[in-house]
């Protein structure tokens, strides 16, 4: 049942029957709510662009066009602008007295810079979209407050599309614009989509892993060496995205053995699923070194997410950067003062206190 407003739903917890019910066209992705105690679960028409609240055929036609501009290769261009990020992010940390919020200072805007250059927007325009994709996961937030910021952000992201028609750059919104298929609107909401999918998880994974890793001294030293497997660990392990994935079920069907109506609700549980023994050797180890996994902390299916070569990217970058560059790196605060974020969504910090 869902704490905030009583909906009853199914969750699903097996490694198996997670990735079942996310590959299952049978289950929608239409599903809307749930976070807060005013909106509860319900099948919505998603606005033309947010092709995560989609299905098939119209989130395919999406996804084809985004895909080619997410490959590992196109990702790997932008890795010296990555790393230039993050060793200017460091820089500003060096200078800054003890303790220093990582999250504040680090972990925010990494992510936030990455994907304000690939899709061509001004940096200054961050507050905005951090403000729309705090009160987005915020399971306090009423609907008008979440309505009224992402309101804002539309506002903003039409007016620098209006002003890229005139002018296209060679960003990825440009990049959208040349190729010509996609109308203003859905163009707006392609942007808001990845302004948010694209910077709060990394953003949380940044922060939670860091303090995971100051916790593991062993994997830690581990990570700082390049152990090349440690962001999939880390996502696994940390799985931060839980509390959203939601689907309806479209038609009657059964899952592990269970009837389910059409109409009724899932949850689909990530962390579960990523700590079931059948996935792996003592799931509940964190082991930067253990042989690849078929973890589901990107999703699974359709969905799957579209921004996982830049995310793991990004991580790799971030967080063997700031492990060389602090090596005496510690938390400033006892681990049950760290201030963890207990009303949103995606699992993560309000802030880190470290020191060096
Ligand atoms: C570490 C970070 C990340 C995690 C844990 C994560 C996790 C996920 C998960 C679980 C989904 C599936 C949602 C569903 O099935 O309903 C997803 C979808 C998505 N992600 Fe990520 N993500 C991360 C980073 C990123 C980045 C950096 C971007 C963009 C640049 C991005 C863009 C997207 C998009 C656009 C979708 C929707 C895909 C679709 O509906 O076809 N994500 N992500």
């Amino acid at each position: 049942m869902m704490p905030l407003d009583g909906t009853e739903l199914w969750l699903v917890t097996s490694h198996d029957l997670v990735r079942r019910m996310l590959a299952d066209p049978r289950w929608s992705s239409t599903v809307d709510g749930g976070l807060s105690p005013e909106q509860p679960l319900h099948m919505t028409q998603p606005e033309p662009g947010m092709f995560l609240s989609m299905d098939a055929p119209e989130h395919g036609r999406y996804r084809r066009m985004l895909t080619a501009h997410f490959t590992v290769q196109r990702m790997n261009r932008l890795r010296p602008r990555i790393e230039q990020i993050v060793a200017e992010r460091l820089d500003a940390m060096e200078r800054l007295p003890h303790p220093v919020d990582l999250v504040a200072e680090f972990a925010l805007p990494v992510p936030s810079l990455v994907i304000c250059e690939l899709l061509g927007m001004p940096y200054e325009d961050r507050a905005e979209f951090q403000e729309a994709a705090r009160t987005g996961v915020d399971m306090t937030a009423s609907p008008e407050q979440s309505d009224a910021a992402m309101a804002r952000l539309g506002a903003h992201l039409a007016k620098l599309i209006a002003a890229k028609r005139e002018e296209p750059d060679d960003a990825l919104i440009g990049e959208l614009i040349r190729e010509g298929a996609l109308t203003d609107g859905e163009l707006v909401h392609i942007s808001i989509l990845l302004l948010l999918a694209g910077h709060e998880t990394t953003a949380n994974m940044l922060g939670l892993g860091t303090l995971l890793l100051l916790h593991h001294p062993d994997q830690l030293a581990l990570v700082r060496e390049g152990a090349p497997g440690a962001a999939d660990e880390l996502l696994r392990y940390l799985s931060i995205v839980d509390l959203v994935m939601f689907r309806g079920a479209k038609e009657d069907l059964t899952l592990g053995g269970r009837e389910i109506r059409a109409g009724e609700f899932g949850l689909a549980s990530l962390s579960a699923a990523n700590r079931d023994p059948a996935l792996c050797e003592d799931p509940d180890r964190l082991d930067v070194t253990r042989p690849k996994t078929a973890h589901v902390a990107l999703g699974f299916g359709p969905h799957q997410c579209l921004g996982q070569n830049l995310a793991r990217l990004e991580l790799e970058i971030a967080l063997q950067a700031l492990l060389r560059r602090f090596p005496g790196l510690r938390a400033a605060v006892p681990l049950d003062e760290v201030p963890v974020r207990e009303n949103a969504a995606i699992h993560g910090l309000h802030s880190l206190p470290v020191t060096w």
